[in-house]
């Protein structure tokens, strides 16, 4: 499918690395105007910078990991935009541990970033949305749609995220769409860098993530932003409160 978002107004939040920056790449190549948010302007300026489309990127640095953070990246944003047309949450920690050793810090490290940073932005962007009959698209996993050991923090927090869309979709209906992205295994930094890598033995793992769906593979980040892409059209317009599965078939069988 080719796109056309041509002028539309984008924030994607964590768009600096992995699906995000995967998620800019394709607005970008689609003609629409983005605010960029990381967590440092160094991290979000050297993203512009290795961009093409510099002309209609703008920087939204800043931390949505607390509700005023939300709030300054989202007002940035739209002041810099001259509103917002369709929202993308993408910005998430990853956190793999036993239940014994996930104390509180893990679960409001976990908690801050993937469910209130996701709720306070959508808050932040609302008047906007509703302005521009837009959409929001959030970035939830899997793992928001069945359990997984030693994950139980994490699970709590894109389940959280799962849900949240559907009660979001029945409130902000019919102006505004909101949706989810249920991604399996990703081949990002989050996977690559903070699991692989860590690993006592990497191939071992690598195989295991890999093996884990049925289609043999992790997703590319840019397979990820394909549907992204796609729950923000027009074409999409009757499409509301649903968690698209991206996993190669990984909750098929659940
Ligand atoms: N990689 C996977 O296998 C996978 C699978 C399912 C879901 N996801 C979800 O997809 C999203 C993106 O993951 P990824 O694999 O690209 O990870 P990543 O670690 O490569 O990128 C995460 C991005 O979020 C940003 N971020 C984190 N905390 C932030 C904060 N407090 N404020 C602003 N930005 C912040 C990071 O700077 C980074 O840009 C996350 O929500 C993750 O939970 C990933």
């Amino acid at each position: 499918m080719r796109f056309d978002f041509t002028n539309k107004r984008v924030l994607v939040t964590g768009g600096t690395r992995g699906i995000g920056r995967a998620v800019v790449a394709a607005f970008d190549k689609a003609g629409a105007r983005i605010a960029i948010n990381g967590r440092s302007d160094e991290s979000v300026d050297k993203m512009i910078a290795a961009m093409t489309g510099k002309k209609r990127l703008f920087a939204a640095a800043g931390d949505v990991g607390t509700v005023a953070g939300c709030e300054s990246v989202v007002g940035g944003a739209i002041e810099l935009l001259g509103g917002l047309d369709i929202l993308v949450n993408c910005a998430g920690v990853g956190v793999d541990l036993p239940i014994e050793a996930s104390d509180e810090s893990t679960w409001d490290r976990t908690l801050n970033v993937n469910l209130k940073g996701t709720f306070f932005c959508c808050r932040a962007a609302l008047a906007a949305l509703r302005e521009s009959q837009g959409s929001i698209i959030n970035i939830a996993s899997d793992a928001g749609l069945m359990g997984n050991p030693n994950s139980s923090v994490y699970c709590a927090s894109k389940g959280g995220v799962v849900n949240m869309t559907r009660a979001m979709a029945l409130e902000l209906a019919p102006g505004v769409r909101v949706n989810c992205v249920c991604p399996g295994y990703v081949d990002t930094d989050m996977v690559r860098r903070d699991w692989i890598e860590q690993d006592d033995d990497p191939a071992r793992l690598e195989q295991m993530l890999c093996d884990y769906a049925p289609m043999k593979r992790m997703a590319t980040p840019e397979e990820i932003a394909a549907s992204v892409l796609f729950l923000a059209t027009v074409e999409a317009g009757f499409v509301t409160g649903s968690a698209l599965q991206i996993d190669g078939g990984s909750t098929a069988g659940h």
